[in-house]
């Protein structure tokens, strides 16, 4: 099996999980290559001890990602850090030939995307996704492996959303993901709403146009010193689409929500579609349970399926047991390596979000901003 030598940039929350994952590949079945990690970088050097007593292949620690760059020993990069420095990192590491996983939104705006996005096309030989991870769930492949079948007949409307309630608490200190020279003007549309937008963008159904209802709901915020400043980030947006799908021209409402406050929702992402033929509904909340009703014009009747480990990429786990988070991450990780080696993911839903994808999403999450400004519907 090929080795495929990682530097992570932002050792957070996110750098964890995948070297989590990197550390127990032995999960995975028929991988064409395994991440190594060799290289680490953050702007403090508080995470470095986890990372070097867990993982003697670290060569490098750094603060500056620029030395990270200039590794030679470094093949890939997963680039973690706030929204801010997206552009200028991850640019940069596409011009050093590193192969890229970065973080959503992908820029912290339409302008740093685009300026990603032209990079990336003058440097074609560099392989670059957007980290994504809740499709790999089993129950979610197989609502793709449904949409690709042609089962769902037309569909009446797509619901899609991710809810947290990481913000419910309002004597929590404001961080970066609440700032907007930091997190930036899409508030909780760049946060979450990637994850919103994945399973119907790879269906290949396009917003037309878009109403958005965002609010603030918490205006300020204390500092962690004592004082109270403005958090003016939005805390949740609801967007109501006309969706095309240019595979059939049709054309049918598609609801996206992204909340921050979502009272009962710890970190809920869902997917719900209803077709004339075949309808399906998911949910993180219940994550074993894939419910789909079939309409054959007679009693109309949801059915569960209890999903076990049908993972788009095998595994060493039983068929019949439990799929997670972590595990989610790993199979995402199996897509990037897989696409990597192979030109291609090993099924349509089986793959991170693409470059296309993403500039998709940005031109939705702005036209979202005019669309709440105005308090009327926008084109996409
Ligand atoms: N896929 C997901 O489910 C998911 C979940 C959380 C966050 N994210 C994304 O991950 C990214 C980071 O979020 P996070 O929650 O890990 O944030 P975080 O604040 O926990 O971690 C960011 C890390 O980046 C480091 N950093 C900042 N600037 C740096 C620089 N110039 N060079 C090196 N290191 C630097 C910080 O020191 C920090 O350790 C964001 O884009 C966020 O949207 C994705």
């Amino acid at each position: 099996m090929k080795t495929i030598r990682f530097g992570i940039i932002g050792c957070g929350l996110m750098g964890r999980e995948f070297a989590s994952s990197a550390a127990r590949w032995c999960h995975l079945n028929d991988m064409p290559a395994r991440p190594e990690i060799v290289a680490i970088c953050n702007r403090s050097d508080k995470p470095f001890a986890w990372f070097t007593s867990n993982f003697p292949s670290i060569k490098q620690t750094t603060n500056d990602y620029r030395e990270l760059l200039a590794n030679e020993e470094v093949d890939a990069v997963y680039i973690a850090v706030p929204h801010d420095q997206h552009e200028a990192i991850y640019t940069d590491a596409i011009k050093a030939g590193k192969h890229l996983m970065g973080e959503k939104p992908f820029g912290i705006d339409k302008a740093a995307n685009e300026a990603i996005t032209a990079c990336a096309a003058e440097h074609p030989d560099v392989f670059v996704r957007c980290c994504s991870q809740m499709p790999f769930f089993p129950g979610v492949q197989k609502i793709g492996q449904i949409i690709e079948s042609g089962e769902l007949g037309q569909i009446i409307e797509v619901e899609t959303g991710f809810l947290h309630s990481s913000d419910m608490n309002t004597d929590k200190a404001i961080n970066w993901k609440r700032m907007i020279e930091f997190n930036g003007e899409y508030g909780v549309l760049g946060d979450l709403g990637m994850h919103a937008c994945h399973v119907p963008f790879r269906a290949g159904w396009k917003p037309k146009n878009v109403r958005a209802i965002l609010s603030n709901l918490v205006p300020t915020r204390p500092d962690g010193q004592g004082n109270t400043v403005p958090c003016e980030t939005w805390d949740n947006g609801t967007l109501l689409c006309d969706m095309h799908d240019p595979a059939t021209d049709a054309t049918f409402p598609w609801t996206f929500k992204s909340f921050r406050i979502a009272p009962g929702e710890k970190n809920t992402w869902y997917v719900r579609i209803l077709g004339t033929k075949t309808s399906v509904r998911f949910s993180t909340k219940n994550p074993k349970l894939l419910e789909v009703m079939k309409y054959d014009g007679s009693e109309q009747t949801w059915g569960q399926i209890d999903m076990g480990i049908d993972t788009a990429y095998p595994s060493i786990t039983g068929g019949i047991f439990e799929f997670g988070f972590s595990d989610a991450i790993q199979q995402m990780w199996a897509a990037f390596l897989y696409e990597l080696e192979h030109g291609k993911p090993i099924t349509k839903f089986g793959g991170c979000v693409t470059l296309d994808e993403v500039a998709l999403s940005h031109r939705l999450f702005t036209a979202a901003l005019e669309s709440q400004a105005q308090q009327s519907t926008v084109t996409v």
